[in-house]
């Protein structure tokens, strides 16, 4: 499958990778690569992959929005999805695999027409881009009719969150928003929701944990909401 890169006439916000920061966005796409490779990372890419692969049964055309290098999204290619990721960085859209289309773009602009896919995912992204609203909105407009929406939240009270925080170098300083109740409200303002905490962290050790103070992500899911006569009129 080939590749499409679109620009759509915006500067590349600088970085891609949650784990990695730099003010040279070509480093930065070099450094995820590298931390990539390593087996924490990997090992929670694979949870990351297999849960969105069992939550996306039934899908077929999914968005991933602030996809970075694409390393999820091209397991999710990998088993049969049509999977196209959105990124500001073109740098980091530079190193998705060719089996995901990828278009470089703000998330806040969504440059597609209206009911394109069948899901719109977010892992790690929604609290890295600045109005994280108007993403929530744009996804409603290029979702089907009962499309779903699964949005990976980093969680602020996990450990592992905590001491990612400390270090200067870390993705995770990054974050533009941390509250995930408004976040959660945002969301079901559009969508029928259901939420779990999940991927636990201790030190080194990945656990199959969904205690909140372990759990790395909260997961908000759902499917978007039917229109209503009088919302058809509005
Ligand atoms: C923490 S990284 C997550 C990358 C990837 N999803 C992962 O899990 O490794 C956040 C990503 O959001 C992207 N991003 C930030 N603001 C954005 C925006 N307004 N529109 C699109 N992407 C954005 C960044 O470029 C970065 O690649």
């Amino acid at each position: 499958m080939s590749r499409l890169t679109t620009a759509v006439g915006h500067q590349a916000r600088g970085t891609s990778g949650r784990e990695l920061a730099t003010s040279d966005p070509e480093g930065a796409a070099e450094r995820y690569a590298v931390s990539g490779r390593k087996r924490f990372w990997q090992e929670i890419f694979r949870r990351e992959l297999a849960y969105l692969v069992e939550h996306l049964k039934g899908c077929s055309d999914i968005l991933s929005v602030g996809c970075g290098p694409a390393v999820i999204e091209g397991g999710l290619a990998k088993r049969g999805f049509n999977v196209t990721g959105l990124d500001v960085s073109q740098e980091a859209l530079n190193r998705a695999p060719d089996s995901v289309r990828t278009v470089a773009a703000k998330a806040e602009d969504m440059p597609f027409p209206r009911s394109s896919f069948d899901a719109v995912v977010y892992v790690a992204s929604l609290q890295f881009i600045d109005d994280y609203r108007k993403a929530i909105e744009k996804s409603v407009y290029v979702l089907r009719s009962g499309g779903r929406i699964i949005v990976m939240l980093l969680n602020p009270k996990s450990e592992f969150f905590k001491r990612k925080s400390l270090d200067p170098d870390s993705y995770v300083r990054r974050i533009r928003h941390t509250d995930l109740k408004k976040i959660e409200h945002v969301i079901a303002d559009n969508y029928a929701i259901r939420t779990e905490y999940f991927l636990g962290v201790k030190g080194d050790a990945v656990l199959a944990d969904r205690v909140a103070g372990n759990a790395v992500l909260y997961v908000v899911s759902g499917t978007k909401k039917s229109l209503t006569p009088a919302s058809v009129n509005a």
